[in-house]
C-alpha cells in the first residue's frame, strides 16, 4: 500500500495539488497516493480524523479550513503559529504536526523563479485576511527596507503591523498616494470576484514586480492594472502553489523535488 496523502477543502475539485504531488512523487521515486477530499464546511475535524484513522499520513489544507487545521494540530511550527493557520498536516502516530508553507512558497517563487530580491526592497502587501497573514512572517524575515500593508479596512492592516516587530506599517489604500514600491503583492480576495483593490496610480517603481497570489486564465484585474501602470514583471500565484507544495512534500518525505519542470508542465 502506498502512503496516503490528500488535499482537504471546500471546494476542492479545482485543486491542482494532486497533479503537482503526483509529479513530485514520480520525480523522487516515492510510493505515495494523493487524493482530493471534500469536507463539509462544518465537518473539517471529522473528515480529517477519518482520513487519519484510515491510514492517511498527511494533508494539505485549503480554504476555508486553515484556521481549524491550526487548532486541530497537537504541535506546530513557529511560522504556523505566527499565521494562526496551517496548510500542511503530518500525522506521526498520536501526534498531529501542523505547518504553514504558504509564505515559504511565495518568497521562493519571488526569489528563485522570478529572480527578484526581497531584502532591502520596498514591499507592499495588499490585504489583511488569512492569505496576507500566512505570508507576512516569511516576508519580514527577509528584511525588506519596509513592508507596507494596505487594506480596505485600514484598522485590520494597522493591527497586523502592530503585532509584529520590524520595519512594518499598516494603513489605507489612499495613504499609498505618491509612494512607490519595488514589489507589490495582492493577497486580497478581490480577484475572485473580478474586483480591483483601490490602488492609486504610481505605486509601481521602475523595475517593479506585480504579484497576484491568485491564478487563473489571463490577467487578474490587479495584473491588468499593473500592466497598464508599467510594472516590469507580472506574476500570478501558480509558482507559489508549486513552491508551497514542494515545501509540504519536504515536510512529509524529507526530500526536495525540483519545482521548475512541474511549473512548466502546469503552464
Ligand atoms: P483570505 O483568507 O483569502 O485572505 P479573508 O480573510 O476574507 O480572505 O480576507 C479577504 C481580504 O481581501 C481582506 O483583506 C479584504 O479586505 P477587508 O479586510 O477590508 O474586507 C480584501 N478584499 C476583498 N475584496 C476586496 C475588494 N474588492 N477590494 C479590496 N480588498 C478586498
Amino acid at each position: 500500500m502506498p502512503d496516503r496523502y490528500a488535499v482537504i477543502g471546500n471546494p476542492v475539485a479545482h485543486s491542482k495539488s494532486p497533479q503537482i504531488h503526483a509529479e513530485f512523487a514520480r520525480q523522487t521515486k516515492q510510493d505515495l497516493s494523493y487524493e482530493r477530499r471534500l469536507a463539509p464546511v462544518d465537518a473539517f475535524v471529522a473528515s480529517a480524523s477519518a482520513f487519519r484513522a484510515g491510514g492517511g499520513r498527511g494533508l494539505n489544507v485549503t480554504l476555508p479550513f486553515k484556521g481549524e487545521a491550526f487548532r486541530y494540530a497537537t504541535a506546530c511550527s513557529e511560522r504556523a503559529r505566527a499565521a494562526q493557520a496551517v496548510n500542511t498536516l503530518r500525522f506521526d502516530g498520536d501526534a498531529i504536526f501542523g505547518d504553514n508553507t504558504d509564505g515559504a512558497g511565495l518568497v521562493n517563487d519571488i526569489m528563485r523563479n522570478l529572480g527578484h530580491a526581497i531584502a532591502g526592497r520596498r514591499v507592499l502587501l495588499l490585504g489583511a485576511g488569512g492569505a496576507a497573514r500566512g505570508v507576512l512572517g516569511p516576508l519580514l524575515e527577509l528584511q525588506p527596507a519596509r513592508l507596507t500593508l494596505a487594506n480596505r479596512t485600514p484598522e485590520k492592516a494597522q493591527l497586523l503591523a502592530q503585532g509584529l516587530r520590524g520595519a512594518i506599517e499598516g494603513g489605507s489604500y489612499a495613504a499609498l498616494a505618491g509612494r512607490a514600491f519595488d514589489i507589490v503583492i495582492n493577497a486580497t480576495s478581490a480577484s475572485i470576484s473580478g474586483a480591483l483593490p483601490p490602488l492609486p496610480q504610481g505605486v509601481f517603481a521602475p523595475g517593479a514586480l506585480a504579484y497576484d497570489m491568485m491564478y487563473g486564465k489571463g490577467d487578474t484585474p490587479f495584473l491588468a492594472f499593473a500592466r497598464g501602470e508599467g510594472a516590469a514583471t507580472l506574476a500570478d500565484g501558480l509558482g507559489m502553489l508549486v513552491e508551497q507544495a514542494a515545501e509540504s512534500f519536504f515536510i512529509w518525505r524529507g526530500l526536495r523535488p525540483d519545482t521548475a519542470p512541474v511549473l512548466k508542465l502546469l503552464r
